[in-house]
């Protein structure tokens, strides 16, 4: 029977995991801490690991993997930046990822939380609980004939964009491999990153982190945004210089930020600190801007979303043994 060693385990994919078809015929060990170098000597015995986004599989963790017989990585999430993937290939380790379980449950959370940023429903709904019917400060903006800029077209950037058609938003939208005959049929326009920021009214981020996308909104490109613009993350946090960002919100330059990722979540975002003092001074400044809004990593997380995470999770961890892995699900 294949083993299987799960790390950061929450009760929602311990559920989903094991609900999903096949994974019965699978030996499973959960963790609810996460697989780093530190913790990797707890996969002993296990043919392979089951990971998310703010595990930290680098060298070190990946050759003590190694030493104790892991042959699959498994994880259950699309991006992959978390594992060094030049390692794994080295040490015959193969990676598998969920590359799509459902574009629409991140692409309706970026949406959510624009709607919430700019009607400031965060804000009347804790006023009106204490009984302040007040509508100061609520004034938001018509999102109809604005122009929203995305920047990654992939699967959830293009349905983020067409739920912007669908408000009669102009999109404009850069991608280094654009998708013509999509944008023709949406009506969206292909720019330069340069003229997305300048024209945007709304920008959302929808590519993968990488080193040429590390900080890809830092103080020169968050200076050319459009003043007043509202910027959504729901990619990766380290996308954003969230000291440039902050900076670019005290002068007023932007409208707004709702992020639902963000550069140093690790150990933070997915665990309750509610009873801790809050350790990260620049979240913390963040957290008391009235018109920054952030959710802890939470677009993935409905129902649709998690049952395909298991059931593709569960296919390639049955596949183990004979190293053979679904092609679109294989990234060593
Ligand atoms: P995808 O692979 O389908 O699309 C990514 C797109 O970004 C591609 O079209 C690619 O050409 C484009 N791209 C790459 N470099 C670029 C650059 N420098 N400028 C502009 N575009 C660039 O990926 P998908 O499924 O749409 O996911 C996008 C990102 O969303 C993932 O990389 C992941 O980080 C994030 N994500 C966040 C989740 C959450 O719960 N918050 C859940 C799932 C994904």
């Amino acid at each position: 029977m294949i083993k299987v060693a799960f790390y950061d385990t929450k009760s929602y994919d311990h559920e989903a995991i094991l609900e999903a078809e096949g994974a019965a015929a699978l030996q499973w060990t959960f963790h609810d801490y996460r697989l780093t170098a530190e913790t990797a000597s707890t996969a002993a015995g296990a043919d392979a690991v089951c990971v998310f986004v703010n595990d930290k599989l680098d060298r070190a963790c990946l050759e003590k993997l190694a030493a104790t017989g892991v042959k699959l990585v498994a994880l259950r999430c699309a991006g992959f930046n978390q594992v060094d993937l030049s390692a794994a290939r080295e040490m015959g380790i193969a990676v598998t990822r969920v590359p799509a379980y459902s574009p629409h449950a991140v692409a309706e959370h970026a949406v959510a939380l624009l709607m919430t940023l700019n009607r400031k429903i965060h804000r009347a709904y804790n006023r009106v609980r204490e009984h302040n019917f007040s509508l100061a400060g609520l004034v938001g903006f018509d999102l109809y004939g604005k122009t929203a800029g995305i920047v990654g077209t992939g699967k959830i950037g293009r349905c983020t964009a067409e739920i912007f058609r669908g408000f009669g938003m102009q999109v404009v939208a850069h991608d280094p491999f654009p998708q013509e005959a999509w944008a023709t049929e949406h009506k969206i326009r292909y720019a330069s990153l340069g003229e997305v920021l300048q024209v945007s009214d709304v920008l959302s981020l929808h590519l993968p982190l990488v080193a040429s996308t590390h900080h890809l909104l830092n103080q020169e490109t968050l200076a050319q945004m459009k003043p007043g613009a509202c910027l959504i993350n729901t990619s990766r946090g380290k996308l954003v210089d969230s000291a440039a960002l902050i900076e670019a919100l005290k002068s007023g330059r932007l409208g707004g930020v709702a992020l639902d990722v963000y550069e140093e979540e690790e150990g933070i975002f997915f665990e309750d600190h509610s009873g801790a003092v809050l350790q990260d001074d620049t979240l913390a400044l963040l957290l008391s801007l009235p018109n920054v809004l952030v959710t802890s990593h939470q677009a993935f997380l409905t129902r649709e979303a998690l049952n395909e995470i298991a059931h593709v999770t569960v296919t390639n961890l049955g596949m183990v043994n004979q190293g053979v892995f679904l092609p679109e699900t294989l990234l060593t």
